[in-house]
């Protein structure tokens, strides 16, 4: 089918770099489609005439046009409990094992209901004991912090969550909310929701903290092996000891990173005795 703008491999390619050195997003050479129907919008959105037009546009441009590019490409599919198996773990192996209150960091939480997940894990296994967890969710994806900031989720999007916590931790909408819930304060009020982009050489605050569990599923699929490597090195201080896990997705093995973290079976991962 012929193409509403012009889009060359040269323009795809500029592209992909700009998307590696911003997110360390690495496209690979099958994604042209999906990279020229994400940014057709925006080409038709400037009024420009190619994506290479938009490519130049955006050389010029300022801040916003750069997150908007940001936004576009990610890649943010997520749900309710995914990987189930993981909130077993969280609430036996992770949770009871540290008097002090559970610190928790979901970063990729795209539109939020990773961390909306973990929270209602937390509050089942610590008994709603105020103050007992709380949660830092971040995303390079500000449309997506957005949504996962106003906790708002059509009906269908909550298929994999239980009647008795739907119950709990949400509101049926009605009038203008009708098809969707909301997440109650209860939860809502635990999860700090912030931009941070693993790229960026300064983790601000986050740097400091020490987490029970760090959740970094799914996210490191898209960038390669060396940037993986250097990200999981920025995590390995960040952990609670001894009892602190990394959970990643199912599709990411970091054997290239056994100095760092020594996988615990499940994709969950613990720092490798001697790598702090
Ligand atoms: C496929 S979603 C995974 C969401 C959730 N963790 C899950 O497993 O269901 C990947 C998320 O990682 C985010 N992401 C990609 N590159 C990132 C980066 N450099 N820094 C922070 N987040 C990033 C994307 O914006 C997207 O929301």
């Amino acid at each position: 089918m012929a193409r509403e703008f012009s889009f060359t491999q040269a323009d795809y390619e500029r592209v992909a770099t700009h998307l590696y050195r911003i997110a360390g997003i690495h496209l690979g050479d099958t994604r042209k489609e999906m990279v020229y129907s994400r940014l057709s919008r925006e080409v038709r959105r400037l009024r420009l005439g190619s994506v290479g037009a938009y490519l130049d546009h955006l050389d010029k441009a300022g801040q916003h046009e750069w997150t908007r590019f940001t936004n576009v490409l990610t890649t943010n599919l997520t749900s309710f409990f995914r990987e189930q198996h993981h909130f077993g773990i969280l609430a036996e192996k992770v949770l009871p094992h540290d008097g002090r209150p559970a610190r928790i960091w979901s970063c990729g939480c795209a539109s939020g209901e990773e961390p909306y997940s973990i929270a209602m894990v937390c509050d089942e296994t610590l008994d709603g004991a105020q103050g007992a967890f709380s949660i830092l969710a971040t995303d390079v994806n500000t449309t997506m912090l957005q949504e996962a900031e106003a906790g708002v989720f059509d009906k269908e999007r909550v298929e994999n969550v239980s009647p008795e916590r739907l119950r709990r931790y949400f509101f049926d909408g009605s009038g203008a909310f009708a098809g969707k819930v909301k997440v109650k304060p209860v939860i809502r009020q635990q999860i700090d929701f912030r931009m941070l982009n693993l790229m960026h050489p300064d983790w601000g605050k986050v740097a400091a903290e020490q987490f029970d569990a760090i959740f970094c599923r799914n996210v490191m699929i898209y960038f390669d092996k060396d940037t993986q490597y250097q990200i999981l090195k920025r995590f390995v201080p960040l952990f609670k000891q001894p009892h602190g896990l990394l959970f990643a997705g199912h599709s990411e093995a970091f054997f290239n990173a056994k100095d760092l973290f020594t996988p615990m079976g499940a994709t969950t991962y613990k720092v490798t005795r001697g790598a702090v």
